[in-house]
């Protein structure tokens, strides 16, 4: 056959085909991710058939997306977050046993040097807030306590803001705290009821779905790490039951079972029970 004969005809037909055939060694695992990303951006081409122009937004939008991240602020981050890539990778690579507590995504706002503190004291340092009391117990698929456990937690305050957003005005390590489970596995604080938030919207991709009508919105939640060894670290959220923006989390965190009342008696005030179950580390699963 002719070396003519062997070539492939770019058109619409054959586009990802004629990509694809020019890797030298198709089997190799980034010429095959990059065949499939190169073969689903000419198939969308191919169904919205956008002019020159339109496909020229597109790319000033994703250099926009670049140009707006630096050390400080992550504009990749935020776009994989808020059209849920980040929230698909975490199920797939975190999935547990049916009881086990789920995995979220951490979100930008954890610090790595939260201060230990006492059981039962108070993770709120202006006491700015309507009070409110977690209380918790951590254990095994079997229901047995993890007393050796490690539990740190972040939230926003009662406007939605967290410390590190706002150095200037909140205590530095305010609504941040990490505590060790008791012999029974248990926990217990002090804290104030945190609001939900909005995700940064003053960049291109904030921009970009807010004109689109899309809700850029965070549920009121608490934020926790546990910790315990021999155990999976388990890095998830507990959402207010009665936050009514509950089903439009942006960074699809909301699972059934990290929904909890936030109860109000009038006696004790506003409290929520939390039940953490974490599960033996599995061989190349750690984290
Ligand atoms: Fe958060």
């Amino acid at each position: 056959m002719s070396r003519a004969a062997d070539l492939i005809t770019f058109n619409e037909a054959t586009s990802a085909e004629a990509f694809a055939s020019r890797f030298g060694t198709p089997d190799d695992a980034t010429a095959r991710l990059l065949s499939a990303v190169v073969g689903q951006v000419h198939e969308l081409i191919k169904e919205f058939r956008p002019t020159q122009e339109q496909w020229r937004k597109v790319i000033d939008f994703l250099t926009e997306v670049g140009h707006a991240s630096d050390e400080r602020r992550q504009e990749w981050v935020l776009f994989s977050d808020l059209v849920g890539a980040s929230a698909l990778v975490e199920e797939i690579n975190s999935r547990r046993p049916a009881g086990a507590t789920p995995n979220t995504i951490r979100g930008p706002f954890f610090r790595t040097d939260t201060p230990e503190r006492a059981l039962g004291s108070s993770i709120s340092l202006d006491g700015i807030g309507e009070p409110l009391e977690v209380e918790g117990r951590v254990e095994d698929l079997d229901g047995l306590p993890i007393p050796t456990a490690e539990i740190i937690t972040w939230q926003a305050n009662a406007e939605g803001y967290y410390e590190n957003q706002q150095p200037d005005l909140q205590p530095e390590f305010n609504l941040r705290g990490l505590f060790r489970a008791d012999p029974d596995g248990r926990f217990h604080y002090r804290t104030v009821r945190p609001a939900g938030y909005g995700v940064p919207g003053d960049g291109p991709v904030g921009r970009l779905l807010a004109q689109a009508g899309y809700p850029l919105h965070r549920p009121a939640h608490l934020h926790f790490v546990l910790r315990a060894p021999g155990f999976e670290t388990i890095t998830t959220h507990i959402y207010d039951e009665s936050d009514p923006r509950l089903g439009e989390d942006a960074l699809f965190g909301v699972r059934p079972e990290l929904v909890r009342p936030f109860e109000t008696d009038g006696r004790s005030g506003t409290k929520v029970s939390v039940k953490f179950v974490m599960i033996r580390a599995r061989p190349g699963k750690s984290k």
